[in-house]
């Protein structure tokens, strides 16, 4: 089953409007993850050695970022080339951060869960079932991109 124009314009559509609220959206995210995996605070460098989530730390919201952008550019190349291709060097500095920070598959569905729970509270009202089927199967995609090269590097 392919990704549809459609389930990539409700991706390209959320981005937009979360885009405009990463501080609090990026704080949301990390409150998610640590809710659902409270031990994954260990893994994180601006979290292991605090008792709450940092405001304004710039580590944090890069990750949050990078996983929202990185999944809305999965979403496009899922409709255009039927698959995720993430630059071959970028897969590879990717996989072996995660690998040696000791991330492993049960984190990617928490990030996930954590994710989706993100993109509801930034798009409001325009938050629909198909809007989540959309995020998860592009999420999906560049997570599996992701593990298998851990997997290759492990
Ligand atoms: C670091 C992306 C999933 C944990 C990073 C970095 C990027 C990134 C771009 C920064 C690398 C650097 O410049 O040093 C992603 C993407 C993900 C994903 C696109 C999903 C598709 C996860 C998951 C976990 C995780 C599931 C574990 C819960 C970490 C940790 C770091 C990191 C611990 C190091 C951050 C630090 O302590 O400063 N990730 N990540 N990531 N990621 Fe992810």
């Amino acid at each position: 089953m392919g990704f549809s124009e459609k389930q990539e314009e409700l991706v390209k559509e959320s981005w937009e409007i979360m885009k405009e609220d990463i501080p609090a959206l990026s704080i949301h995210f990390f409150t998610q993850i640590l809710e659902i995996a409270p031990a994954a605070k260990g893994l994180f460098s601006f979290l292991k050695d605090t008792d709450e989530i940092p405001q304004n730390n710039p580590k944090l919201k890069a990750h949050a970022v990078k996983v929202f952008k990185m999944t809305c550019e999965s979403a496009i190349q899922l409709r255009e080339k039927g698959e995720v291709v993430v630059n071959d060097s970028t897969l590879k500095y990717l996989g072996s951060v995660h690998l040696q920070k000791g991330v492993v598959g049960p984190h990617f569905e928490v990030v996930k869960e954590g994710l989706l729970r993100t993109v509801e509270k930034g798009v409001g009202e325009k938050w629909s079932e198909e809007m989540k089927g959309a995020w998860a199967e592009a999420y999906d995609q560049l997570a599996a991109a992701l593990q298998a090269e851990m997997n290759k590097e492990a």
